[in-house]
């Protein structure tokens, strides 16, 4: 999504490589792509946009002080971390705008399609909201004043949405952040679990795992499946490698932290109600798929089950 809306304004998307222990931006590599298309080309880079990958913020500290730097705009993309922090600041306040998806599996969902668009920028909003609405000026109901969108938040949307955070957004929130404690206590030593920075607090849209290869990701997944537990690749590729972007020009050494982390990763089930059960059961199934059946960790009894569980 944020890579085709780059191309609809008649821009290049660059693409940066991940952080393979965060799997968001890796400030370092967008730093490493900003020197390389000033000097490497005859293009000048404006803003950046970088994505909350499953619930956990960007690393805002350094990516808005290199955007400062280079006198780039930011666009946070917030889609899957509303309700997360960095260093106490919410997700969807950083950057000259940041964007959200109201899709019903984000973290802050409606029950179909919607989104948002933050700013503290008056002239933006006010350019945003003309947009939103064919191009129609704010002090005239029939007067056009600009080519627009039909992008407005549907009513009925918009309805659930003030009854989700009124009511649920919090409680949801509680539930998630006790579900990954849950999972990290159950995989750690086992597979590589979420990383979640200090002064971070991650909103888990997914819960994502790191197997050791493609092959033990394929095995975990069979042995998920065959007992009835689903899981899903996000992603199974990287954007560099979409249709839609392959012929764009790249780096002379690609995206390989992207591709690594795109043949390792599985995202379990994650979501408010999930039981702590049924997050047990799930552990278990990886441990003994990773470890052998007669794997016993520290501190479960002979059926895997940890003390009070
Ligand atoms: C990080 C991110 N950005 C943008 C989007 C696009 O959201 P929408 O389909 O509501 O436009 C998604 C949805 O999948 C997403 O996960």
């Amino acid at each position: 999504a944020a890579a085709s809306a780059i191309q609809r304004t008649g821009a290049i998307p660059v693409f940066v490589d991940i952080d393979p222990v965060t799997f968001n931006m890796d400030p370092q590599d967008l730093e490493y792509q900003i020197e390389r298309i000033r000097q490497t080309t005859r293009f000048h880079p404006k803003a950046v946009i970088p994505a909350d990958l499953f619930g956990l913020p960007a690393d805002y500290g350094r990516i808005l002080h290199l955007a400062a730097r280079h006198g780039l705009h930011v666009v946070s993309d917030a889609a899957q971390s509303m309700g997360a922090s960095f260093k106490g600041q919410p997700a969807g306040s950083f950057g000259t705008l940041a964007i959200t998806s109201f899709f019903p599996a984000k973290p802050l969902g409606c029950y179909g399609d919607g989104g948002a668009i933050f700013t503290d920028d008056d002239r933006l909003a006010a350019r945003l909201c003309r947009l939103r609405s064919h191009g129609r000026a704010a002090h005239s109901k029939y007067l056009h004043v600009q080519a627009g969108l039909n992008s407005r938040l549907d009513t009925l949307q918009a309805a659930i949405l003030r009854c989700k955070l009124q009511a649920y957004a919090p409680a949801e929130q509680r539930a998630l952040q006790q579900a990954a404690r849950r999972y990290a206590s159950g995989l750690k030593g086992v597979v590589q679990i979420p990383a979640v920075m200090p002064g971070q607090i991650s909103a888990w849209a997914q819960y994502t795992i790191l197997l050791y290869d493609a092959n033990q990701r394929r095995q975990v997944q069979q042995a998920l499946t065959r007992n009835g537990i689903p899981s899903m690749v996000y992603y199974p590729a990287g954007l560099h490698e979409q249709p839609l972007f392959r012929d764009l020009p790249r780096p002379p050494q690609g995206y390989p932290r992207s591709e690594w982390v795109s043949q390792r990763c599985l995202s379990l089930p994650m979501d408010p109600y999930i039981r702590e059960a049924e997050i047990d059961l799930i552990c278990r199934v990886i441990t003994e798929t990773i470890l052998g059946k007669d794997s016993k960790r520290e501190g479960e009894d002979a059926h895997g089950r940890k003390p009070g569980v």
